[in-house]
């Protein structure tokens, strides 16, 4: 099953689970794994399925699946972030039996931009990661907008790409990044900085985390040590973490599998504590599969949109 859910109205403080709607339910049963919100309120949606970036329009009474544009060279669509307004980087390979694998071709990475500011979307290769055996979450670097970091759920690594020269570098490197187990386990899966720190889920490790970062004329780079804020259950759930996004009061909503949306949120003290904010983490399935990422939407009714497959 797969859909985009939707939760209404969502409070200055959690401890209820909030309602949800469902937006969207592709009739093929595609793999959604990413998921983007344009200025105009659209979503994009990508697969780890196919190569073709689709967009639907939340708002719509009657939302259809639209295609944008289908990658050259590709069987796999990954991460998506928009680092300039109404631009996004998109994570492009060529892959087989990526569900069960959780591999790539080697070679076969690529992030790319696709520019949505003239009347026609312009797709741009930007440049490959020919090291990568699987690029996952995207972030933004909020006052540098030719920047944008990727996680490498296999190496352990966050690359910063500038996006204006296709340079790659490895912007952070931590064993908290790190698969910690053999194949086909994952490593980081989201990544996202907020204020000074590159927050970032490992999924096989069953961690939220966050490593100071400074970002000066060299790039993004680490200027601290790694700190667990939360950790799925050891015998219990949720039992994965997989991509998230913050809110403007600093709140990280974190899809969790199964089947659930996690609130991680910092307490007077420092410490981090996390809610069930929707779904349900003891895998019932009555709302969502394995939510795989979330975003905000635009404008005033704050939803949030899950992508799940
Ligand atoms: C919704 O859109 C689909 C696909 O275009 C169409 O087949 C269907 O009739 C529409 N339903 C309504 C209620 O407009
Ligand atoms: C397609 O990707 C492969 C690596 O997976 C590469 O060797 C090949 O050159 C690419 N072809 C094109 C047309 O980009
Ligand atoms: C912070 O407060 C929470 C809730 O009262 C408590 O469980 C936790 O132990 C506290 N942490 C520290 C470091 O004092």
């Amino acid at each position: 099953m797969i859909q985009v859910g939707l939760i209404l109205s969502i409070a200055a403080t959690v401890i209820a689970t909030f309602p949800t709607k469902l937006v969207y339910q592709s009739p093929t049963g595609l793999f959604l794994e990413n998921i983007a919100v344009r200025p105009c309120s659209k979503l994009l949606l990508t697969s780890a399925l196919s190569p073709t970036l689709h967009t639907l329009d939340p708002n719509s009474a009657n939302t259809t699946f639209d295609e944008v544009y289908s990658f050259p060279n590709a069987t796999a669509l990954f991460g998506i972030i928009e680092y300039q307004p109404d631009v996004f980087a998109v994570v492009t390979a060529n892959a087989q039996n990526i569900l069960q694998t959780h591999r790539v071709n080697l070679g076969s990475v690529a992030i790319w931009r696709v520019d949505f500011r003239s009347k026609t979307p312009i797709a741009t290769r930007i440049a490959g990661i020919p090291q990568s055996t699987l690029i996952n979450g995207l972030s933004s670097v909020p006052g540098h907008p030719n920047l944008v970091l990727a996680a490498d759920s296999n190496l352990g690594v966050a690359y910063e790409i500038t996006m204006s020269t296709g340079a790659v570098r490895i912007a952070v490197q931590d064993a908290a990044m790190a698969p910690g187990a053999p194949a086909p386990a994952l490593g980081i899966n989201g990544l996202h900085i907020h204020g000074s720190a590159l927050y970032f889920t490992n999924s096989q490790q069953g961690t939220f985390a966050r490593v100071p970062i400074a970002v000066e004329s060299k790039g993004v780079s680490k200027a601290g040590a790694v700190q667990v804020l939360g950790t799925v259950e050891p015998s219990g759930l949720p039992h994965r973490y997989d991509d998230f996004t913050f809110d403007a009061d600093g709140r990280a909503w974190v899809t969790a599998h199964p089947g659930a949306l996690t609130l991680l949120y910092p307490l007077t003290n420092g410490t981090w504590a996390q809610e069930n904010a929707a779904g349900d983490p003891e895998g019932s399935y009555a709302v969502f599969m394995e939510p795989t990422s979330v975003v905000f939407g635009r404008g005033v009714n704050k939803k949030i949109f899950v992508c799940d497959h």
